[in-house]
């Protein structure tokens, strides 16, 4: 909770330009939001990957975790801090797990997380989900992100297509009915929140400007994931606070 408090600090410093974001509604990027809430979104995340990530979400997935044991070629896309790059580098050490976001001061982050951690099969690239570099990737995942991308129809669709055959995409977004009234719970107005002045203002920022949100709920994240020409959507996991979605043509 300490991340997400660091969050709220990084909004209220800010909040007269989130107050201008919302009135003009031209969107504002992930890199005009302070440093404060990198690091927050960082350290709140992250106790809920290290819980699940490889004991839970992976292990759900059809064939995944034995491909990432054997060695797997892996794209982690809109990484961030690399929290999660580097909790899979450290699990499956015959994989590689590239790590993609186009904020590069994030970037640089997650470049020095892996380091200080010691792992050597990462990589790191700054760029658009839309168009990131490389192809041949087994397992791609994305970890609360997708519904901050504007054009998130044009990220899974360049998802599916740098996939290798019968590869697989774990889509993780944060857990959300697909009705407002499902979401009005304390966890779900603190999301909405954050969607009102982070995320959504983010994608609108961005070409097309889908403007996901936050709670986006399973409904839309599979309309988006069907628009982009995958098939097989399934919820393989859940948590108080994230759905896992196993995305497959
Ligand atoms: C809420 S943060 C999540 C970061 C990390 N996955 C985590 O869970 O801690 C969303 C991330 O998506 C990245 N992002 C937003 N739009 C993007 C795009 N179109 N292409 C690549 N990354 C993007 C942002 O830079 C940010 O690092």
């Amino acid at each position: 909770m300490q991340g997400f408090v660091q969050m709220i600090v990084s909004q209220f410093a800010t909040h007269e330009k989130a107050t201008e974001t919302f009135k003009t509604g031209k969107g504002r990027p992930w890199s005009d939001q302070p440093q404060c809430l990198f690091c927050g979104t960082d350290r709140f995340f992250r106790p809920g990957y290290q819980a699940n990530l490889v004991d839970n979400w992976i292990p759900a997935l059809a064939g995944v975790e034995a491909k990432l044991k054997a060695g797997a070629k892996v794209a982690d896309i809109g990484c961030g801090h690399g929290s999660s790059t580097v909790l899979m580098a450290q699990a499956y050490p015959n994989s590689t797990i590239h790590g993609i976001d186009l904020h590069a001061p994030s970037i640089e982050e997650a470049k020095s997380k892996a380091a200080a951690a010691g792992v050597t099969n990462v990589e790191f690239q700054v760029a658009k989900a839309q168009d990131f570099e490389g192809r041949g990737y087994d397992f791609a995942c994305m970890f609360d992100a997708l519904h901050d991308m504007g054009d998130p129809v044009g990220a899974a669709r360049h998802i599916r297509e740098t996939l290798a055959p019968g590869g697989t995409f774990m889509l993780v977004e944060p857990m959300a009915g697909d009705s407002m009234a499902e979401n009005m719970h304390p966890l779900g107005q603190i999301f909405y929140a954050a969607s009102c002045t982070i995320c959504t203002p983010n994608s609108l920022s961005q070409d097309v400007g889908r403007g996901l949100g936050a709670q986006a709920g399973e409904k839309q994240l599979a309309q988006v994931c069907r628009e982009a020409g995958f098939t097989q959507i399934r919820r393989a996991a859940e948590t108080p606070t994230n759905m896992v979605l196993e995305v497959t043509v």
